[in-house]
């Protein structure tokens, strides 16, 4: 597999064409933003963590018929996958409020909620990602009713897949977000990252935070954190 040009660079994450034109390689960089874009910083050793965590993550949902955009990681940092136009979408699960719900609906963080809450934001950096039900996303053509019908049973069962999965290692599924492209042939798969960068990780016995927030809310032992979240997930 070769590495060709540089297609893109967002936040955290770089993108590369390959020789093969269906496949990209995504580059996982240090750099971390928060408050779109307005927060910036480095957090060190971040983008080797997130690349080996969204992959371990990423192989797990593949096993439980989740379809994904993940083919191989091929270094540190580097990982081999389909490549998929991205639905405009930031789609987040919520198990326990916290962050803008807890902001906008005056809820203190930690309070369960009843039933888990589906959230979509239209990915759009200019307008600061706001947030839209499902008559928009249809009628603004972000994705069809069948389309958002099936990116909605797959956040469920990504989120009892993960919920679990992190349960047995002391680690609760606050909330998280996610995004999902189509093929060229049509097929939605989850795309992007599962990472302390895109969920919300608390210690299960303590109620530590082990993912960005500490980065966003300046609380220092960010590294450490991340650090946490690779040892659980991946002995090391
Ligand atoms: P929020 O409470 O700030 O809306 O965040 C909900 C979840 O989505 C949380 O796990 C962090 C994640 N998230 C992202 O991955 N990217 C973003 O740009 C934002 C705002 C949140």
């Amino acid at each position: 597999m070769k590495k060709l040009e540089q297609l893109y660079e967002g936040k955290a994450k770089k993108v590369f064409a390959t020789d093969t034109p269906q496949l990209l390689i995504v580059d996982y960089k240090d750099d971390a933003t928060a408050f779109n874009g307005e927060k910036k910083g480095t957090i060190a050793g971040k983008g080797v963590i997130n690349n080996r965590v969204t992959n371990h993550l990423m192989k797990l949902l593949e096993s439980k018929g989740i379809p994904t955009h993940f083919v191989e990681e091929i270094s540190e940092r580097e990982t081999v996958v389909k490549r998929v136009k991205i639905i405009l979408l930031e789609v987040i699960v919520r198990n326990i409020a916290a962050g803008s719900l807890s902001k906008r609906l005056g809820i203190p963080e930690g309070t369960k909620l009843a039933s888990t809450v589906l959230e979509y934001c239209y990915k759009d950096d200019a307008l600061g990602d706001p947030i839209v039900n499902d008559y928009h996303i249809v009628a603004l053509n972000l994705a069809t009713k069948a389309e958002l019908e099936k990116i909605a049973d797959y956040s469920f069962k990504i989120n009892q897949i993960l919920s679990d999965y992190l349960k047995d290692l002391g680690i609760e599924l606050i909330d998280f977000k996610l995004e999902f492209g189509r093929t060229s042939d049509g097929t939605i798969v989850l795309a992007d990252e599962i990472s302390p960068d895109t969920c919300r990780f608390w210690d299960s016995k303590t109620g530590e935070k082990l993912d960005k927030d500490r980065f966003r809310r300046d609380m220092g032992g960010v590294e450490d954190a991340y650090k946490e979240i690779l040892k659980r997930l991946l002995g090391e």
